[in-house]
């Protein structure tokens, strides 16, 4: 069976790590923001119960090593501004999917990027993956334009997968390729 360990990685401002218990105030104060959750395939966040519990499920994958689930920390102050997750594995394919989230007063700083390029990096020289999967709503342009700088194509468009903040939802699907990670310049 194979085992996907959570590490600490270090980039030039941003420590990813795993969540631990006391990480559920700040946690809770990312994704009880609307405008965080806007595109999110759930309701913010109401009380920091839901970020006890989402820490308690973090806890257990660490455990059977099943999910990456990193903590984004600002390296100069040890602030926990966001998570970026490695999910879905499918070990015979080598591949996973990827969900990620910032704490809005943190956007537009090139954070994103950083911490994906990141975690991207582990999956495929740490973890041996051949191919991570993002399904995101087509009018969350800050999320595509993430992707897009990091490499991932543009694969398929699904309508109506979602219904979420009372509306359906459309799905684009994003890939990203070993190949094409290896390749860019
Ligand atoms: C998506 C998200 C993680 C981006 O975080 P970020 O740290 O602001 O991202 P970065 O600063 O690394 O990059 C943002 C990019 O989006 C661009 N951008 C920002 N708003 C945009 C918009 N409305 N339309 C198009 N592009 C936009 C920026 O110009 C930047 O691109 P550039 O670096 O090529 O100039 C953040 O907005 C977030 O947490 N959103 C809520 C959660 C979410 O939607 N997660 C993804 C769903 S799976």
């Amino acid at each position: 069976m194979s085992s996907y360990p959570t590490p600490t990685l270090a980039t030039a401002r941003l420590v990813l790590r795993p969540l631990v218990a006391t990480d559920a105030e700040a946690l809770f104060a990312v994704f009880s923001d609307p405008a965080v959750v806007r595109y999110w395939s759930a309701e913010p966040w109401t009380s920091v119960a839901f970020a006890e519990q989402a820490i308690a499920r973090a806890l257990d994958s660490y455990r059977a090593q099943s999910e990456v689930r990193f903590g984004i920390v600002l390296a100069d102050t040890g602030a926990l501004v966001g998570t970026v997750n490695l999910h879905h594995f499918f070990a015979q394919n080598r591949r996973c999917e990827i969900g990620y989230a910032l704490a809005s007063g943190h956007w537009g700083r090139g954070y994103a990027s950083e911490a994906l390029e990141a975690a991207i990096g582990y999956a495929f020289q740490g973890l041996d993956l051949n191919r991570i999967e993002a399904d995101i709503d087509p009018r969350n342009g800050a999320s595509a334009a993430v992707l897009e700088r990091l490499g991932f194509r543009k694969e398929g468009y699904m309508p109506e997968r979602w219904f979420v903040h009372g509306e359906m939802a459309d799905t684009v699907n994003y890939g990203l390729l070993r190949r094409y990670w290896n390749e860019r310049p």
